[in-house]
């Protein structure tokens, strides 16, 4: 696509756009679990309306947008009292849950290089469960991911794992209140412990279940520890865009004190333009989703957020009481919010995720590893309590459907393929056949994934990840070749 030679109307382009979006599914349905974490109608417009408001203010600069400066003040403040911060709990405003996690570990390097300089490369432990971010922020901030098990049946953190993993090394720890996948929440104090013990400091990611956990803790209901009240904790992420229902670009990353912080926040002065002071990685910075997330809050209150959870419990308890009476599944741990994962030993739950989205239910396949089962994953959100039912009854339909099914002979297949091969070295054609095996044309993924799934289940993650940057980097680099729709409305100049 070229920039057109004339421009189109305003009708125009926003036609287009619309028509663009009209083939993606509809979050409004509450069929897609995750993605999009949305209230009802009147928190969604609360937060564009205030999104609007500061869309092209800019968070740059803060002595020049003083109100930007208070409302992230605010925001933090808020948080900061959700997760029982005490009055030296500090932090930023983040563009999300991956920012707010990989500013947590830059801090840790950068603490480490000025408390323990004789470390040369430093370490983090984390459970096989802790969200991808963290390999990230190795990769960039060149620390050694250590990978510890979780236990086969709570889905925790092993804690005697983590004893066992720390050396001199180490410099942070990293535990999930709740990861992602199944919902549970690592043992924090006892991660506390060990990192008080061994003078190192510990990240507890609450990006996708923080703002949850606190709600039900609010609510009576059963909560492990995870938060600033546990001794050892030294910084926590939380994303607002997740379960605040903030518009995306929305979390927060807090340090137990700004001595903590400091090492946060890059500063440069030597060059010909202004002084750099960027506490996060942006340096322009948004005021929308600085004044959304700020208007949610505010907006929904306390009152509505234990509405919304009451909500979201009962809603996660019938569904999994529903799976408990589905004989070829069970529930993955025992979930501490809104977010589950089913598994099963007689069933492919890769196919059972493609029957499901055949049917419009979007729930995302999970890998297996370190001896935890592939299983299906599900982040129950405001709008899909009311479908709970109509699922179940799918999800049952869709089960005796998979059971009757004879297993794809692309496994065996596959197999045969890499037989006597070193799977860790197989080269580039190799990986090609695998591919034009499972339906990957053009770099496009087939609709119907199961197999695909299946036969990247059985290959070592540094061989999935190479293929799957492949089929990334030749999708994006691949020229789009339907056709843009006409506007309906092709006033040739929008001036
Ligand atoms: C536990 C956890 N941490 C971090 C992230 C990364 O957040 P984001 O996608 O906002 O970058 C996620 C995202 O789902 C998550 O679930």
């Amino acid at each position: 696509m070229k920039i057109p030679e004339n421009g189109i109307s305003r009708e125009g382009v926003l036609d287009q756009l619309r028509a663009y979006r009209a083939q993606d599914p509809d979050w409004r349905e509450g069929k897609i679990f995750g993605h999009v974490f949305h209230a009802e109608d009147d928190v969604v417009d609360t937060v564009e309306q205030a999104f609007h408001l500061f869309m092209w203010d800019n968070a740059q600069d803060t002595s020049i947008f003083g109100s930007l400066r208070r409302l992230e003040t605010e925001v933090v403040a808020m948080a900061s009292n959700h997760v029982r911060g005490d009055e030296q709990v500090i932090g930023s405003f983040t563009s999300g849950g991956s920012e707010s996690c990989l500013l947590a570990v830059k801090t840790a390097r950068d603490w480490a290089r000025e408390n323990k300089p004789d470390i040369r490369q430093p370490e983090m432990i984390l459970p096989i469960t802790a969200h991808p971010c963290f390999h990230k922020a190795a990769h960039y901030f060149d620390l050694k991911p250590v990978i510890v098990p979780v236990d086969p049946v709570t889905l925790r953190a092993d804690i005697d794992a983590v004893k066992a993993a720390v050396t001199d090394d180490t410099i942070l720890l990293i535990g999930s209140a709740t990861c992602f996948a199944f919902g549970t929440t690592d043992p924090i104090p006892e991660l506390g412990q060990i990192a008080l013990d061994r003078d190192i400091l510990l990240h507890v990611d609450g990006c996708i279940g923080g703002f949850m956990l606190s709600v039900y803790r609010a609510l009576g209901h059963d909560v492990p520890d995870y938060d600033f009240t546990v001794p050892g904790v030294t910084s926590l992420s939380m994303d607002l865009h997740k379960y605040a229902f903030a518009a995306k670009g929305a979390s927060v990353i807090l340090y137990k004190n700004n001595q903590l912080r400091q090492h946060q926040i890059f500063t440069h002065s030597g060059w010909l333009g202004y002084t750099i002071i960027n506490p996060t990685f942006q340096n322009t910075k948004p005021g929308g989703p600085l004044a959304g997330a700020w208007a949610v809050l505010r907006h929904v209150g306390k009152d509505g957020y234990s509405k919304i959870g009451e909500a979201l419990k009962q809603a996660t308890d019938a569904f999994i009481a529903g799976v408990g009476e589905i004989d070829d599944l069970f529930i993955m741990g025992e979930p501490d919010i809104c977010l589950v994962a089913f598994g099963s030993d007689t069933i492919d739950v890769f196919e059972l995720c493609d029957e499901l989205k055949a049917r419009g239910w979007y729930v995302g396949p999970l890998p297996g590893a370190m001896g935890i089962k592939p299983s299906a994953h599900l982040t129950i959100l405001p709008r899909t309590t009311a479908n709970i039912a109509a699922l179940l009854s799918d999800l049952r339909e869709c089960v005796a459907i998979v059971r009757e099914r004879a297993p794809s002979p692309l496994i065996a297949q596959f197999k045969a393929l890499v037989s006597g091969r070193e799977v860790a070295t197989l080269s580039d054609e190799v990986i090609g056949d695998v591919l034009a095996m499972v339906g990957i044309k053009d770099h496009q993924l087939p609709d119907r994934r199961a197999d695909f799934n299946a036969i990247l289940n059985e290959l070592p993650a540094p061989i999935v990840d190479r293929i799957m940057t492949s089929v990334h980097n030749g999708a994006t680099a691949t020229e789009v070749t339907e056709p843009i729709p006409e506007p309906s409305n092709a006033v040739r100049s929008c001036r």
